[in-house]
């Protein structure tokens, strides 16, 4: 089994911790490649639009972009973790975040991301650990992806783990040992069920994608869809496994 694990931060504190935890019931059989942000990601998006308009190999951060991609596309489980800072995930997260806005679904979207399985982490002090994870969720979802998991933890103590009381510590190890149990005890050689959400954004999208190409049969993101079969009757969803 393959994990490719996103940290928002690369500091050693709590979200670390919490982390490790859940990751450590499948330390012993699975491959588990982890980018450290913003140390290996990319940098900021600076808005030049090649990615969308022509080919994501223009990115001036394509290298970076391009490594994330590779692993997230042939990772079983994909595993995001972040602090809140200041209500929203880390800026961080969010600059890697944008790199991927051409995968999201109106533009050209992988098939591999319908069939796969995400977990998010988030912790808080007090506040702000639920719009940190929808920020991260609202990008994967755009991806493709129906089936993710979300572990939200405030502390409601110290940010510092050692000062968080133990029986705190306790109570969030146990919901993140349950988390990953689950997760452990799904047969991977099946992609996961695409939800009608994810179906209905497509085919939403299939339609704009259908009219754009009458107008500019060369428009990149429709013959992408054309050339995936998307604009006839291949769906994603059968072809992610
Ligand atoms: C810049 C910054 C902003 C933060 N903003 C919030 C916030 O909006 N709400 C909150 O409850 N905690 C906030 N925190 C606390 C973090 O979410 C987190 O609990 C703390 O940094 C410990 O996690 P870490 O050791 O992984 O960094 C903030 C921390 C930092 C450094």
């Amino acid at each position: 089994m393959k994990i490719t694990v996103i940290n928002g931060t690369d500091k050693k504190g709590v979200t670390y911790k919490l982390k490790e935890i859940f990751l450590e019931q499948f330390r012993e059989n699975a491959e588990i490649t982890e980018f450290d942000l913003p140390k290996d990601g990319p940098g900021f998006c600076i808005g030049c639009t090649a990615c969308f308009m022509n080919d994501q190999n223009l990115c001036k951060d394509a290298e970076k972009v391009q490594k994330i991609e590779k692993a997230l596309l042939e990772a079983d489980l994909l595993v995001f973790s972040s602090p809140a800072y200041v209500f929203h995930t880390t800026g961080a997260m969010k600059a890697m975040l944008d790199h991927f806005g051409y995968r999201w679904m109106p533009h050209r979207p992988a098939k591999e991301m319908f069939g796969k399985r995400a977990v998010i982490i988030t912790q808080c002090l007090g506040a702000g650990g639920a719009s940190t994870a929808k920020d991260i969720k609202d990008s994967l979802s755009w991806w493709g992806i129906s089936y993710i998991r979300k572990c939200t933890f405030k502390l409601m103590s110290d940010i510092k783990w050692d000062k968080i009381p133990k029986k705190k510590r306790d109570s969030m190890a146990r919901k993140l040992r349950s988390l990953a149990r689950k997760m452990l005890s799904i047969d991977y050689s099946k992609p996961a069920h695409t939800g009608l959400r994810t179906k209905t954004k497509f085919l939403v999208v299939r339609m704009m994608q259908t009219a754009l190409g009458k107008t500019d049969p060369e428009y990149t993101d429709y013959k992408y869809w054309k050339a995936n079969g998307w604009i006839d009757n291949i769906r994603p969803w059968k072809q992610s496994n």
